[in-house]
């Protein structure tokens, strides 16, 4: 029996108990969508039928799937050792992993804190700063500035500075104190159809210089923003405007996080869209495509000046932070087997040459019925649409399901399509996904 028939089969037990997430469950339960097996550049769903992965799973898999490299590395790693506490104990292959990650960070980012997700790593950010400000004096820079729109998962922290309503309004009352929000970089009006980054908006970046006005510099501790939006509908930051975030922070004395979980490891044509963009912040954080999506894992990557100031206090522990499995040993031996592949294949500089034609292909799209935007960066597309009479998200979702029913999977947040596949993707499968999103376009209407 192949595996796909095995899961067949277990796909008439019930579907009753897993509370699936960030998901319409009755919905899905109704009418399941379930994959089964995966291998380069595509999935088979549970009737062995192929899916072409449009999405590199949840922004997950740049190198593909079933790369037995990894999968070596894991099995390797969990015969030898499976498991060490990760508080006041260490194992090579984490400082090993650290020091790989420090390889590929932007200047001076060179210290790694290992948490388990992006989520993880926002709220271990989060707490570095004012862990940092702390260690130097300045207690009262506790307050964070997020922005509109921003996705930085889903600990309390990570919705607080985030900026997506629907993430926030079931837990408005218990958010963290003391967060504002930057508006976000949307501006269909003047940048429909840009491709690469938006020529104007960068002066959105100045309402920093109001929110330190109205609170004082000293309160504040840090400012976080993902450089390109992904959660939210790939939405780029207009031309100057990172440069700007960074001059500003700089001057008062405010750290500048920005929150790659999804522009991390090649997405957007560099290791980081920090080294894209010529934007250094003072942490990023990371999660997703760094193993591959292979075994929960995120990082934070750090500037050194942080942990040095975090260094001086009185000896004991200088950070009252961490988790039991941060670094964890078979996580880490799969992130080392995936640098190793993004490496050898030059993943992240395959997905700068291929740009060019993935950003003609989607917008291609353009004048399809009810298109009102489409943007793109590296190996990212997002298509936006109209909402339809029937509410919004509707269009969007149907949009999804007709790609997934013939073959290609595309994700939808509310009437945005994501585009985001694997790195190792060729051009005619660029084509694939395309025509059947456009089919998928106008059957839906
Ligand atoms: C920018 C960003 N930050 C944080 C997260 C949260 O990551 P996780 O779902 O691994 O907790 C995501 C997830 O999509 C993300 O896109």
């Amino acid at each position: 029996m192949s595996d796909s028939q095995a899961n067949m089969q277990s796909e008439t037990q019930s579907l009753e108990h897993y509370w699936m997430p960030f998901t319409a469950n009755r919905q899905f339960k109704s009418k399941p969508r379930m994959l089964a097996e995966a291998q380069g550049m595509y999935y088979k769903d549970t009737t062995g039928r192929p899916v072409l992965d449009g999405t590199a799973g949840l922004w997950c898999c740049n190198a593909g799937h079933g790369r037995k490299e990894i999968s070596q590395a894991v099995s390797k790693q969990i015969h030898q050792m499976d498991y060490a506490p990760s508080f006041q104990m260490g194992h090579p292959i984490a400082f090993e992993l650290a020091e790989r990650l420090a390889q590929i960070s932007p200047e001076g980012l060179n210290k790694v804190f290992f948490t388990n997700s992006g989520s993880e790593s926002v709220d271990s950010a989060l707490k570095i700063a004012i862990n940092y400000h702390r260690a130097r004096g300045e207690a009262t820079r506790t307050r964070f500035i997020g922005r509109e729109l921003g996705y930085h998962g889903v600990g309390f922290g990570g919705i607080s500075v985030g900026g997506i309503g629907g993430n926030r309004k079931t837990f408005s009352q218990q958010l963290l104190p003391g967060v504002d929000h930057l508006p976000h970089t949307l501006d269909m009006q003047d940048n429909a159809f840009s491709r690469g980054m938006p020529k104007t908006g960068a002066e959105k970046a100045d309402v920093l210089e109001q929110l330190v006005a109205l609170h004082g510099a000293e309160n504040i501790a840090a400012v976080i923003v993902e450089p390109m939006s992904g959660s939210a509908g790939v939405i780029l930051p207009p031309e100057g405007y990172l440069q700007r975030l960074r001059e500003i922070t700089k001057k008062y004395g405010i750290l500048l996080i920005f929150d790659e979980v999804i522009t991390g490891f090649g997405r957007v044509g560099d290791a980081f869209a920090s080294q894209r963009w010529g934007v250094t912040p003072d942490m990023i954080t990371t999660a997703k495509a760094l193993n591959n999506g292979a075994i929960p894992m995120g990082a934070v990557l750090i500037d050194d000046a942080i942990y040095d100031a975090s260094m001086q206090g009185p000896d004991g522990i200088e950070l009252f932070h961490g988790y039991t499995y941060s670094g964890h040993p078979v996580a880490a031996a799969a992130a080392i087997a995936t640098l190793d592949i993004y490496q050898n294949e030059q993943l992240f500089e395959r997905s700068r040459e291929l740009e060019g034609y993935f950003e003609e292909a989607v917008h291609s799209l353009k004048g399809l019925p009810n298109i009102i935007d489409i943007r793109n960066i590296g190996l990212v597309g997002g298509i936006q649409f109209s909402p339809s009479e029937e509410g919004v998200g509707k269009r969007g979702f149907g949009i999804f399901e007709h790609c997934f029913a013939n073959g290609t999977l595309v994700r939808a947040t509310a009437d945005i399509i994501a585009i985001s596949p694997p790195l190792i993707i060729d051009k005619q499968q660029i084509d694939q996904i395309v025509n059947t999103l456009g089919d998928a376009i106008r059957a839906v209407g």
